[in-house]
């Protein structure tokens, strides 16, 4: 999908509750994308880490492509990884529709958020819970998502850090109303709303959905509990 098209999409239909894969059952992968889409999940979050940013290996753009075959859903990319830029085309040949790296990855976030977006991809920028706002405050313009980690990246399951909700509030007041802000890490029934009214309109979750016995009940569940604290006019 291109990028204008996406955004548009994930704009209207926000808050959107993005299904992180990292938890899902890898044996059984076709399955388990049938029954999120049934689920109503709306794009899918694919985690990669490469055991040297993050201490902890996942899957790569090989893996990626071969689920690209299997589903339509959005892809959104989220680069745990040293050196994001040698791999970019790798993960946009794969088929990747958001493509979002670590400001801390790399010297100059800015190149490589046009490379991303020339590459007719939408372009989104991670911060770690240690780096502060104002590190990306000069590149809001030019990212169209920017993702608060609100646990240390690398593992699902891990307890949210309420320090992120100050973080999401200072994005919300800095960026362009057009802006998706996403939230990642200990979001659940118990943390959501307090995001959403921080200014989140995307929400990474893993453990609250895998771990629930119905995929969709969870989803709708979390939607909700968003739904009601979002300002969906000005995430528009
Ligand atoms: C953590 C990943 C997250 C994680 C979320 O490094 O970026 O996307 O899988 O999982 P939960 O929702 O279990 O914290
Ligand atoms: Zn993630």
């Amino acid at each position: 999908m291109n990028r204008q098209a996406l955004l548009e999409q994930l704009r209207t239909e926000s808050p959107v509750i993005a299904p992180s894969m990292l938890k899902c059952d890898f044996g059984n992968l076709q399955r388990e994308l049938e029954l999120l889409e049934s689920a109503g999940a709306r794009a899918l979050h694919l985690d990669v880490m490469d055991g040297h940013f993050v201490p902890n290996l996942s899957y790569g753009p090989m893996v990626i492509k071969r689920m690209r075959q299997l589903t339509d859903l959005p892809f959104d990319a989220h680069l745990m990884i040293s050196e994001p830029g040698k791999y970019l085309d790798e993960f946009l040949d794969a088929g990747c529709d958001l493509i979002t790296f670590h400001t801390e990855a790399v010297d100059d976030p800015l190149p490589l958020l046009e490379r991303i977006r020339s590459a007719g991809a939408a372009a989104g920028v991670a911060l770690n819970p240690g780096t502060p706002v104002a590190d990306i405050k000069p590149l809001l313009s030019e990212c169209d998502l920017v993702l608060v980690m609100s646990v240390e990246p690398g593992f699902g399951g891990q307890k949210f850090m309420p320090a992120s909700i100050e973080k999401l509030r200072q994005l919300k007041d800095a960026s362009p109303s057009h802006m998706l802000l996403g939230i990642d890490g200990g979001i659940g029934p118990e943390t959501i709303e307090a995001t959403a009214q921080a200014g989140a309109n995307l929400f990474v979750v893993g453990s609250a959905i895998f771990d629930a016995a119905d995929y969709g009940q969870a989803i709708n569940e979390l939607a909700c509990l968003a739904g009601n604290n979002t300002d969906v006019a000005s995430a528009g």
